[in-house]
């Protein structure tokens, strides 16, 4: 999985047409977590520094066609883009018009050209070859700095890196950083190896789960999905959110965990998900009819803490309950913790967790927070990304 990188091209007075996951959550035209621009800011430079221009194409959210899509437009990304690199910012109104194509002609040394959100073309999606291929012709070197899209198919990160031709296909600062990460930790972990699991489903995490139990001595359960192993176990769960069709399977992986896989041991339930719910501790699997379970108890969030305090390498997807509402933040904030507390190598994959970590304050004392959200998961899978195989090996 060694690819190219975009420090072993020479890049000077060349074009380089790089993939980011600019995909940044939006208020209005208000950005409220830039992190994944500024996580692409060493790559930026790294070209610019060396005397080389950029096109910068990403996605943003999900554009339906046949409506107004305006909210996702690109250009307050741009423009806080402008705001962090010393270089000129230019935003094309599209991504391969005659226009476009025209602004491309003129860039210089130095200069940033922001394509139009790539999603408002139907080809990206369908990884349309023409689309692909409009897009390939306008650069020199393409570079590939989207980790968050890397589990995608999409036009712009496995039709244009094959369009390119002989021209070169490398990875940027922060798919190398995401991968090695990620893939070392699997491959090669300092054991004890504990993973830690949360989220919502079952069913998104099967896979996660499956091979997390292969490689790592521990797997920690808790989100909602604690729920449908609660039922697995024939305990009662009340109001909690189950999937009922995944009860069977998670049986299945409660067997094939024995001791590896560990279930919270009490959960912290409410009558409903607001703070100021009637609310108590109960034994997992013992939750009355009127209560839901909310976050992991007490008593887990402690047997957690110890487990990761012992740890040497620990890998965190999902939070352990409904952090946005305290005090069902709680199981969360201790998970959190421990991890900062720990000298393990630790990863947070991207999402809630990612988010979780952030607003605890925590993320700089864990070894590295994932911008992917999906493709951190894909990678905790298993899974080989077909937008990293079509880069250029080193
Ligand atoms: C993400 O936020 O996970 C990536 O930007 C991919 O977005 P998508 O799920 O809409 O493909």
């Amino acid at each position: 999985m060694v690819k190219k990188t975009i420090e072993q091209v020479d890049v000077g007075e060349k074009i380089v047409l790089m993939r980011v996951d600019f995909n940044v959550p939006l208020e209005g035209s208000t950005i409220t977590d830039d992190r994944r621009i500024c996580m692409a800011l060493p790559t930026i430079r790294s070209v610019l520094d060396r005397g080389g221009s950029l096109i910068l194409m990403s996605h943003l959210g999900r554009p339906k066609s046949g409506s107004d899509n305006s909210t996702l437009s690109l250009r307050p990304v741009a423009d806080r883009l402008a705001e962090l690199v010393p270089a000129e910012v230019i935003f094309a109104a599209d991504c391969v018009s005659y226009d476009t194509q025209e602004r491309v002609r003129s860039l210089l040394p130095g200069q940033i050209l922001v394509l139009e959100n790539l999603r408002f073309n139907d080809g990206e999606k369908e990884n349309s070859a023409e689309f692909a291929s409009e897009l390939a012709k306008l650069g020199d070197i393409y570079c590939n700095d989207a980790f968050g899209s890397c589990h995608n198919s999409d036009a712009s990160m496995v039709g244009v890196p094959l369009a390119m031709g002989r021209k070169p296909r490398v990875a940027g600062l922060l798919v190398e950083k995401e991968i090695q990460f990620l893939s070392d930790a699997i491959a090669d972990p300092q054991r004890p190896f504990v993973a830690i699991l949360g989220g919502k489903k079952v069913s998104d995490k099967i896979q996660v789960i499956r091979n997390l139990l292969n490689v790592c001595d521990k797997v920690l359960i808790g989100g909602a999905m604690a729920y449908t192993f609660a039922l697995a176990k024939r305990g009662e769960v009340g109001k909690s959110f189950v999937e009922p069709d995944k009860v069977e399977l998670a049986a299945e992986l409660i067997e094939e965990g024995g001791t590896k896989l560990v279930l919270p041991a009490d959960t912290h339930c409410g009558e409903s998900c607001t703070p100021d719910c009637r609310k108590f501790v109960a034994i997992a699997g013992e939750i009355p009819d009127e209560f839901e379970g909310l976050d992991i108890g007490p008593t887990t969030a402690s047997l957690y803490t110890d487990i990761i305090e012992g740890a040497r390498t620990v890998v965190w997807n999902g939070p352990m309950g409904v952090f946005e509402v305290p005090p069902f933040d709680e199981g969360t904030r201790a998970v959190a913790q421990a991890i900062a507390d720990s000298s393990a190598t630790s990863i947070v994959g991207g999402g809630d967790s990612a988010a979780a970590i952030q607003r605890l304050g925590f993320s700089d004392q864990v070894t590295h927070v994932s911008t992917g959200g999906g493709a951190s998961l894909a990678m905790l899978e298993g899974r080989s990304f077909a937008a990293v195989n079509a880069l250029d090996d080193a």
